[in-house]
């Protein structure tokens, strides 16, 4: 095509796909021509601007590695990994929210009462609730892998210091659908912004905050893994999450007991000396 101008280059596009094109392939590679193009001819971009945004794509490809996403992370900020749980969320189903980059495979398995805290400083926080279908009854066998940050803020593969699978586990429910583990107060913490991520946040003076949460993912034969985080309703970043996580059925209230009460078959059972948290918060999931 020897007359490509600026105003027919996205039709031209188009016609360059061969007949025997993955169809969904296609479909996906026209729209985003057309908004990429379309961004171009709006913003009127320089090639001064264009080459920023190739450096940066470039930096996120140089700092990313098996434990450093920073592509997971630019897709979070920009509200795209949430958007697109939203598209796909079945009403009545607990909403599902950004996976984000930190959640690593092969946690160990947590039994009934189990605990993450150990010795890390910190209120012990008992999180228990059901998982069930759309209809309240149980499922037997959900496998619930969990993970969040220590009280420093930081997942395990942040931090040195901690061990590998420091709090995360995976724990399976029984007939009666229930999960129930102590671990410590989930923090407020920063996302990474010492890379090109934290450069567009710095860039756009946006703080790089997100709400104290307990990450899940729920499994389960027949229904829809279901990928999501709990929100206490009192953090004072729940209404400005820099990556857009938070739903409203996914927050919840902590309710502190006294230390005495502590429930038995609990690994903390009876060695528990100050007032505790519990959060209660039943996962529901949608049939496949
Ligand atoms: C997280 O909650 O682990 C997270 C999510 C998105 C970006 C950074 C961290
Ligand atoms: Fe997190």
């Amino acid at each position: 095509m020897r007359t490509v101008t600026k105003d027919n280059i996205t039709d031209v596009f188009m016609g360059y796909f061969g007949a025997d094109a993955d169809p969904r392939l296609k479909e996906i590679m026209l729209s985003l021509a057309t908004h990429l193009h379309a961004f171009a001819r709006e913003t009127k971009l320089t090639h001064a601007e264009w080459r920023k945004g190739i450096e940066f794509l470039e930096w996120a490809g140089t700092i990313s590695d098996k434990e450093r996403h920073e592509f997971v992370l630019l897709s979070d900020v920009l509200g795209l990994s949430s958007l697109i749980d939203m598209l796909h969320t079945v009403p009545g189903g607990t909403s599902s929210s950004v996976l984000g980059p930190f959640h690593i495979t092969g946690a160990p398995p947590l039994a009934f009462g189990g605990d993450l805290k150990g010795d890390f400083e910190g209120q012990v926080l008992l999180a228990r609730g059901r998982v069930t279908d759309m209809d309240d009854n149980p499922i037997d066998g959900a496998e619930l892998d969990i993970w969040q940050t220590a009280p420093n803020g930081l997942y395990s593969s942040q931090d040195p210091d901690q061990d590998t699978y420091s709090f995360h586990g995976i724990q399976t429910t029984g007939p009666d659908g229930r999960y129930g583990f102590t671990t410590v107060r989930p923090v407020s913490y920063t996302v990474p912004t010492d890379g090109p991520v934290g450069e567009i946040l710095n860039a756009a003076h946006r703080h790089p905050w997100r709400p104290s949460h307990l990450h899940y993912i729920v499994k389960a034969e027949g229904f829809r893994p279901l990928v999501t985080e709990i929100f206490p309703d009192d953090d004072p970043y729940l209404d400005e999450d820099t990556v857009f996580g938070v739903r409203a059925d996914l927050v919840m209230r902590y309710v502190e007991h006294p230390a005495e009460t502590f429930p038995d078959g609990y690994a903390l059972s009876g060695r528990i000396d100050a007032p505790y948290l519990c959060a209660d918060f039943d996962l529901k999931l949608v049939r496949e």
